[in-house]
């Protein structure tokens, strides 16, 4: 724990943003309670909507959390690839007894106005996925006593997020669940992403900048592993999806450890980007040939997920789970946080070789 930014809390553990209504106020509050850093998924809501939660937050703890943004995305999208996708999701439509959702309900995420109300209202840290904002943006949110962040897939990309000026970076392995935070989607890529402990070594070498390291983690032992490796954090998603405060939905919740679901894999089927969930039948029957067109797939596919969910139906959700999964504690968020920070202790002093390994 080296840097300003991880002196903002004691223990190494941050909860990752969650978004579609998993890290809720009360789950990052829970966390950040703990010595950990909780983080709020702006990501798909209205800049009001990202407000209220702030106000929340800040209505249940005082120490400090995070604000996760989307990227705006460019407009590279194959309208006739688009347009094939909507024809073969025509079944579920019917199925679920929904409409498709409007491809083209917008690519920025509100971007612009979320900006503008996190500069009035300064938050501790800002993270965003899917891209690198730009210089004056860093520098507007650092004058504003904000730490920025920026997921990273690539030591490549750790270089260009380090010149653009952020304060650190989140290295997000292919065992993530969820969305890859890879900056341009690029299909010949799909299947090359790199393994969190390679990455953490590969950017540790590359930039100076901290790193939060993400992807798979779930016990203490591999929290000890990442900053050895050089992270001086792990960032974790799916540990904190399963607790008590998450706002995923329960039948998310209970399909992490359900022997049914056995297998994770990269899929573009729900959203149109490269994003890891539990492998279901939506997947398997649309995952082979989903475009790359984010987020045109992910307003395509909205109301099917909803529907889905409504109805109780796994195997239509988007039941986004990183590859540890089984290992997943249903437990409160903070007592997750004070027994990984235990686990980390333990494996430390394995590692010192007081305790002998295991
Ligand atoms: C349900 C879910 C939603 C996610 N939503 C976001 C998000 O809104 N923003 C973001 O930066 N990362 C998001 N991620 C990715 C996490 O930041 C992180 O990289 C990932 O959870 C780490 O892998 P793990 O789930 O195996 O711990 C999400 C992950 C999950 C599981």
């Amino acid at each position: 724990m080296s840097s300003a930014l991880t002196d903002l809390f004691p223990h190494p553990i941050v909860q990752a943003p969650m978004a579609g209504g998993v890290s809720v106020p009360r789950l990052a509050a829970a966390v950040s309670e703990a010595g950990g850093l909780g983080f709020l998924a702006a990501g798909y809501k209205t800049a009001d909507g990202m407000y209220q939660e702030i106000k929340q937050i800040r209505g249940l703890t005082n120490r400090p959390f995070g604000v996760n943004l989307f990227m705006p995305q460019p407009d590279n999208a194959d309208p006739g690839a688009v347009e094939i996708y909507t024809h073969q999701l025509a079944g579920e439509a019917a199925w679920y007894e929904t409409e498709l959702g409007d491809p083209d309900s917008g690519r920025d995420d509100a971007y612009d106005s979320k900006l503008a109300v996190l500069l009035d209202n300064p938050v501790p840290v800002v993270s965003f996925h899917f891209g690198i904002p730009s210089r004056d943006v860093l520098d507007s949110l650092r004058r504003a006593g904000t730490f920025t962040v920026v997921t990273v897939t690539t030591a490549e990309e750790a270089l260009a997020v380090e010149r653009a000026g952020a304060d650190a970076v989140i290295a997000q392995g292919v065992e993530a669940g969820g969305h890859q935070g890879t900056h341009r989607d690029i299909p010949e890529n799909d299947g090359s992403g790199i393994g969190v402990l390679s990455l953490v070594a590969q950017v540790r070498e590359t930039v100076t900048l901290p790193i939060l390291a993400a992807g798979g983690i779930m016990r203490g032992g591999q929290i000890a592993a990442v900053l050895a490796a050089g992270a001086s954090a792990a960032q974790l998603g799916t540990a904190f999806l399963a607790t008590a405060e998450s706002g995923a939905n329960a039948v998310h919740k209970q399909a992490l450890t359900n022997p049914l679901f056995v297998r994770t894999e990269l899929t573009r089927a729900f959203s149109g980007r490269p994003a890891r969930g539990l492998v279901n039948r939506f997947m398997r029957e649309h995952g082979p040939y989903a475009p790359a067109a984010y987020p045109q797939v992910h307003h395509l596919t909205s109301p099917l997920r909803k529907a889905a969910a409504k109805a109780g139906d796994a195997q239509g959700m988007a039941l986004w789970a990183g590859q540890g999964h089984r290992m997943a504690r249903e437990l409160p968020a903070g007592q997750l946080v004070e027994v990984l920070a235990a686990e980390l202790d333990g494996a430390k002093t394995a590692l010192s070789g007081k305790g002998g390994f295991r």
